[in-house]
């Protein structure tokens, strides 16, 4: 049996687009293994969201010159957003690179296998690579949107949305395979439509089929956080109690200046709604944005005092070749550094109190291990008893140990 080593990079939607290029491998004779050195092919997906990412992905890349030169016949397959901006320049440096397949090319991965001459085809049908209790859904691809800080538009394409139809069969199949929780995943998820069909409809629909339990998406954009998406989740107690709804600053000339498309005012108002329907909110900010003051820095820290967030990814700016904001005047790393602290330190005392709050409040935990799960909104908590995994436990809050929350049953 040849065996498969995936390295992953990047976003959940990284998670389940190796998933599928792992299908694939493994519809080829391939067996997973978590273990390089006993590996016959690596594959690595990768990220370019931020300098850093990418490099991590290259470095990790370099590395394995010394893997592929104690056995040449070992496969090495360069995939994903970094793979995509950099494309055939990858070949040049690392020469023993066997393929390269970009972010848009996902739909072509198997015609990109077959035609690269390394397998033996078995057209077995492609099965998951990892079982837990949660199965992934890609709903929509790429994104319409122009960020001037992001890279993300020009690797994975304009919005290409999935039909309705393929998306039920793909949840139904992974409801009946045993996963209770569906996540629906795109680039800006809430964006995906169908000719008479919204994503609040798409959302409630999936909710309704056979064995799914709990229904999550990620990552909507605030655009799309609108009164008929409100009031269509807002009867649906399957649609989890968190977003993951990025904000970036909370600076009105900031957001307008990253082209946004929403002021702190609107989004305040998406992000009470949202409260007030009972949503955990975390959220993604980037600090020392090129036209960003102190005193716009100070808004963002002012809007994370206000909103409380349950968990805030937090990155300094890094400047992508070929987006508008890399042309302006970049802060200094100290700069980058200081705010970055400053903003650390804030989330995390923010986030312990919203982890105390929940004291005594009602849960509904799915169980990914027989004494640990996830409540609605997102929280790890900690049960007495021991539950089957996969099934819902209905329970109270007693106390809270660090980010665990703990329960009376
Ligand atoms: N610099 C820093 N952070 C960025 N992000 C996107 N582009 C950049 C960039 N150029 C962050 C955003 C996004 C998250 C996935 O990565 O906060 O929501
Ligand atoms: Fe990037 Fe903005 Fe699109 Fe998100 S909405 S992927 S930040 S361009």
């Amino acid at each position: 049996m040849k065996k498969l080593f995936i390295q992953t990079y990047g976003c959940q939607m990284n998670l389940a687009d190796s998933e599928e290029m792992a299908a694939h491998l493994l519809a080829r004779g391939y067996v997973p293994t978590e273990n390089l050195e006993e590996a016959d092919l690596a594959l690595i997906n990768t990220c370019t969201i931020r300098d850093h990412a990418e490099h991590k992905a290259l470095s990790f890349l370099g590395r394995l010159r010394k893997w592929k030169r104690e056995n040449p016949s070992r496969i090495i397959i360069f995939a994903g957003c970094a793979a995509q901006r950099l494309g055939n320049r990858l070949k040049k440096t690392f020469p023993y690179l066997d393929l390269v397949s970009g972010a848009k090319e996902i739909d072509r991965f198997a015609e990109l296998l077959d035609h690269s001459g390394l397998f033996s085809t078995n057209p077995a049908e492609p099965n998951p690579a990892t079982q837990s209790v949660t199965g992934y859904v890609t709903i929509m691809r790429g994104c319409n949107f122009a960020c001037s800080y992001c890279i993300v538009p020009s690797v994975r394409g304009p919005v290409h949305c999935l039909p309705s139809q393929q998306i039920l069969r793909q949840a139904a199949q992974k409801a009946a395979e045993g996963y209770p929780e569906i996540v629906l995943l795109g680039q800006t998820v809430n964006a995906w439509q169908e000719e008479g069909k919204t994503f609040a409809d798409l959302l409630n629909e999936v909710s309704a089929l056979p064995g799914v339990e709990r229904v999550r998406f990620v990552s909507p954009h605030p655009a799309f956080i609108t009164p008929q998406f409100l009031a269509a989740v807002e009867n649906n107690p399957k649609i989890a109690r968190h977003i993951h709804l990025p904000v970036q600053s909370g600076s009105t000339k900031v957001l307008q200046e990253m082209k946004r498309g929403y002021s702190r005012e609107t989004l305040l108002e998406k992000l009470d709604a949202l409260k007030e329907r009972g949503f955990a909110i975390s959220t993604d900010i980037i600090v020392g944005f090129p036209t960003e003051t102190p005193q716009d820095f100070e808004q963002t820290l002012s809007l994370v005092e206000r909103v409380h967030f349950s968990a805030a990814y937090c990155f300094k700016y890094s400047p992508r070749q070929g987006t508008p904001a890399a042309q302006m005047q970049l802060h200094t790393e100290k700069t980058l550094e200081e705010r970055l602290d400053i903003l650390l330190n804030k989330v995390k005392g923010l986030a312990e109190s919203a982890y105390r709050v929940q004291i005594g409040k009602p849960v509904q935990i799915l169980m990914e291990s027989p004494n640990k799960g996830r409540t609605s909104d997102n929280f790890w908590a900690k049960t007495k008893k021991s539950y089957p995994v996969g099934s819902m436990v209905n329970s109270i809050v007693e106390d809270v140990d660090d980010t665990l929350l703990l329960t009376r049953d």
